[in-house]
């Protein structure tokens, strides 16, 4: 199985579980069993082939789960508890339960499993604005996080590329910002080249109350991120008022980092303010929003007499504190609507947060460290091994990709909380969470590619705590599971021939010289990243 549980034990007995079996037990614990279990059709009743009760000593997510010749008990600790313990029931069928048609009866072996997660952040991000996914894509990565218990599912709605949002006040967002008419195909540091085809795309807000709704039903909560101030050439292409600088702006076509960033002022305040009530009234109830704050360039800030003059007025000192004084002004808004803000590391290096923010180290866990030692709910997301973007072997086979080499082996060895971190520094990691930046990932095939095996990886870390010494094996079996649902993961050994795509030039950025970099510029409390 995959993430490992805590505790399974083999027992002697075994059932049948036919299509149509009776699962017994509260509805609210039913509905989701049921939902994992789509091929067994199972069908409420009294005491059925699945008893569920509800265990009130157990955690939301934790279950128990008994499986001999009388049936399978489940014992869960609410509604997620439930479905996680049916997703460990579907692992204990063959990989034809994985196919999406009625089918067994299937053989249950005798077994007991007590299971809990370590983390409760186990979270994948897509990049849904450099590449835009329709929304079928969206759910169906929700059913595959499901497969997994992850939990998470964090929507990177805007950048310099594109805005993917529906906006009933704002509609120029939706309607010009949302595409462009070429993209760039080149590599790093090489001539620019296009591929002159048109791409766009954006989610109604009819869309976000759907995705929203079937996650919630698998226990995933989406994380809408709205990146600013920076990253913000999309938004500005629609409203150049919003602008730190007058000019024109347009929906970019190729990578890096731009220096077009949204004013401090007052009116972008309240823009952003109605932006969210739109979002949160789609999505429902929303614990978390992320609003960026990742590679911003502060030049035309300093630069406008206007927002100096605002900074001074607010007694702040330099424009990275006027930064954080912004993102502490979104977050109080985010709060007053029962809303925790998450923001990138540069965020908490610029300045004083609001102390419930949760912050994304993703260059590097050093800065991770000090956001959890100043307080802060950590996540982590380091580039080197969560940004699942860089290829996982540097041969020109690989699809091209943004950097190399981050292997399966490297996620499976990784720690979100390190060992060698106090202990008031370790309680503060939530989880972890693997970035698909989507430059480079032009369509759902290659996101498949890039995301699994590397994804089970993660939710084994995320869940178990740490990869077990077995992961391997257990790996190659369940890549049965991921043929049977129909993913193009990478194969272990490499590429097949029609997923190499245009070549992968490696070494041209090395992940290690970008984390280098990147440890450097944290500790120097500047922000940026090669722009590549
Ligand atoms: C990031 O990679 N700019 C968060």
């Amino acid at each position: 199985m995959i993430p490992r549980p805590r505790l399974r034990s083999d027992l002697s007995g075994s059932y049948e579980l036919s299509t149509g079996a009776i699962v017994s037990g509260p509805a609210d614990l039913i509905d989701p069993v049921r939902l994992a279990l789509p091929a067994l059709d199972l069908r409420p009743g009294d005491a059925g082939a699945v008893d569920l009760r509800l265990d009130q000593e157990l955690g939301p997510e934790a279950y128990r789960l008994t499986a001999g010749s009388r049936g399978v008990e489940i014992a869960a600790g609410g509604p997620a508890g439930a479905f996680y313990a049916a997703q460990s029931l579907h692992q204990l069928l063959p990989d034809e339960s994985f196919r999406a048609v009625p089918g067994g009866p299937w053989h249950v072996p005798g077994v007991r499993i007590e299971d809990a997660p370590r983390f409760s952040w186990r979270g994948l991000h897509l990049d849904v604005a450099r590449h835009f996914l329709p929304k079928r894509e969206v759910l169906r990565m929700v059913d595959l996080m499901a497969v997994h218990k992850l939990n998470r599912l964090h929507l990177h709605l805007v950048d310099d590329q594109g805005w993917r949002v529906e906006s009933p006040a704002f509609p120029l967002l939706h309607e010009v910002a949302s595409h462009r008419p070429r993209t760039a195909t080149n590599h790093w540091r090489e001539p620019d080249t296009y591929d002159d085809v048109p791409h766009g795309g954006h989610y109604t807000l009819a869309d976000l109350a759907e995705i929203a709704a079937y996650a919630r039903a698998r226990a995933v909560t989406i994380v809408p991120e709205i990146d600013v101030p920076g990253h913000a050439s999309a938004i500005l292409a629609a409203y150049p008022s919003f602008a730190s600088r007058p000019g024109e702006y347009r929906v970019l076509d190729r990578w890096g980092i731009s220096p077009g960033i949204l004013s401090p002022l007052p009116p972008t305040v309240e823009f952003l303010t109605t932006i969210f009530d739109e979002l949160l009234g789609a999505l429902g109830e929303t614990p978390y929003v992320h609003i960026g704050g990742d590679e911003v360039v502060l030049d035309d800030w300093a630069a406008s007499r206007e927002i100096t003059a605002y900074r001074e007025s607010l007694g702040l000192g330099s424009a990275a504190e006027l930064q954080a004084w912004f993102l502490r002004r979104l977050a109080d808004v985010l709060a007053e609507r029962g809303t925790r803000a998450v923001v990138w590391d540069e965020a908490f290096v610029s300045g004083e947060l609001r102390p419930d923010t949760l912050v994304m180290p993703w260059r590097g866990m050093g800065v991770g460290r000090r956001a959890a030692a100043a307080g802060h709910d950590v996540i982590a997301t380091s580039v080197f091994p969560l940004y699942f973007d860089y290829a996982e072997s540097a041969t020109p086979d690989e699809p091209m990709a943004i950097g190399d080499t981050i292997t399966v082996a490297d996620v499976a060895a990784f720690s979100p909380a390190p060992a060698g971190w106090a202990a008031q520094e370790r309680e503060r990691v939530v989880g972890a969470q693997a970035q698909l930046w989507s430059e480079r990932i032009t369509d759902p095939r290659v996101l498949d590619y890039r995301a699994w095996p590397r994804a089970c990886a993660l939710a084994e870390v995320a869940w178990s705590g740490a990869a077990g010494d077995d992961f391997d094996v257990r790996l190659a079996e369940h890549l049965g599971r991921l043929d049977a649902i129909g993913v193009e993961y990478r194969p272990l050994d490499g590429p097949k021939p029609w997923q190499r795509r245009r070549p992968h030039r490696p070494g041209v950025v090395r992940v290690s010289d970008v984390m280098n970099h990147l440890e450097q510029m944290t500790r120097s409390a500047e922000s940026t990243r090669p722009s590549m």
